[in-house]
């Protein structure tokens, strides 16, 4: 097996899913992160992420057992051929972790950063020579949902993107590959895009919170996650493909993105959008919210396993 023996530098909320994910594939993690509670938050979160794992039918070769804790940086990546970063996002605590790794990786090893809003040339700054370094940006948790947005650029080394990508396929995620950064990468962008709308029509009065997110969900959300937007677009307009339907439609989509919302998180905004989830929502906890998230997630992919 590839890269056989990981690490993961920091093990919060995103570092623990790594190390889960890493361990269900049959290879062993070392996890470096100054809590000193880590060892029991890990492996409480390894507990917990296991069966998931299992019914996603990715543990067949792996142990939870084969995680191991470090005191430094530096001794966490001793041995290992593919390092997760996932230390708080702050560009100097990133700087200083790559400094402290770079003397002692292994030749061949590959580092990916999990960083979510900084971008891989500032991060490069941390490095004497950024060749083997890339953004590995996945969606939380990472154990259980697929995607992982990869870019390396003039820095990165030929090869090194793909090898990232072949790495987290082989661990059961699906890659894309961002070729120029863009603060945000890809998915988030695409996220924030609809979060403004979905704001401004709350703001607006045009429907509550709670029909705003069930027309996500129950409509074009459950088609998203079959096929991307364009796509459905091609086959939205019969033989004519998406040629037809560009243009059919061209100008009622100029009317509607001329008309788009705009939304700031302001005080009074926020009181709206917290106000509409006590109503969509009431009494119910996060945690049980997050279960019936993570419950429908998994039974989404056990469902269309077998037809991608
Ligand atoms: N939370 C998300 O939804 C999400 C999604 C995708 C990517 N990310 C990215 O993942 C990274 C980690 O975010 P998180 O949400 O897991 O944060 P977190 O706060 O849950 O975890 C960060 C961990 O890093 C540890 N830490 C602090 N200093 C350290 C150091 N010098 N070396 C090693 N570990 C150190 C902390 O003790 C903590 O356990 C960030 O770059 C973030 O942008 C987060």
């Amino acid at each position: 097996m590839k890269y056989a023996h990981t690490a993961c530098l920091g093990g919060g909320v995103i570092g623990a899913s790594w190390a889960a994910l890493f361990l269900a594939s049959g290879r062993s993690v070392t996890v470096y992160d100054p809590d000193p509670d880590i060892e029991w938050h890990v492996k409480s979160y390894i507990e917990r992420a296991w069966p998931t794992l299992t019914a996603l039918g990715l543990t067949t070769h792996g142990t939870p057992d084969a995680v191991s804790f470090a005191t430094t940086a530096a001794a966490a990546v001793e041995g290992a051929g593919f390092i997760q970063e996932n230390v708080p996002e702050r560009l100097a605590i990133k700087h200083a972790t790559f400094a402290e790794i770079e003397p002692v990786l292994q030749a061949d090893a590959i580092v990916a950063s999990s960083a979510s809003g900084l971008m891989l040339s500032q991060m490069q700054g941390g490095w004497k020579n950024p060749a083997r370094f890339v953004l590995g940006h996945p969606f939380n948790p990472p154990h259980l949902i697929p995607l992982v947005e990869v870019l390396g650029n003039d820095k990165t080394a030929d090869g090194i993107v793909d090898e990232a990508r072949a790495f987290y396929e082989s661990v059961g995620k699906i890659t894309i590959e961002v070729k120029k950064e863009r603060n945000g990468h890809v998915a988030n962008r695409l996220q924030a895009a609809l979060w403004r709308e979905a704001i401004s029509l709350v703001r607006d009065g045009v429907a509550t919170l709670e029909d705003v997110d069930k027309a996500v969900w129950a409509g074009p959300g459950l088609r998203w996650a079959a096929m991307g937007p364009t796509t459905l677009f091609h086959l939205g307009a019969g033989a004519g493909g998406l040629q037809a339907f560009c243009e059919h439609f061209a100008d009622t989509f100029h009317g509607w993105w001329d008309e788009l919302g705009h939304a700031k998180l302001d005080a009074d905004t926020i009181k709206i959008l917290v106000d509409g989830i006590a109503d969509a929502h009431g009494d119910a906890s996060q945690a049980d919210l997050s279960a019936a998230r993570d419950a429908l997630i998994l039974a989404m992919q056990q469902a269309t396993k077998s037809l991608r």
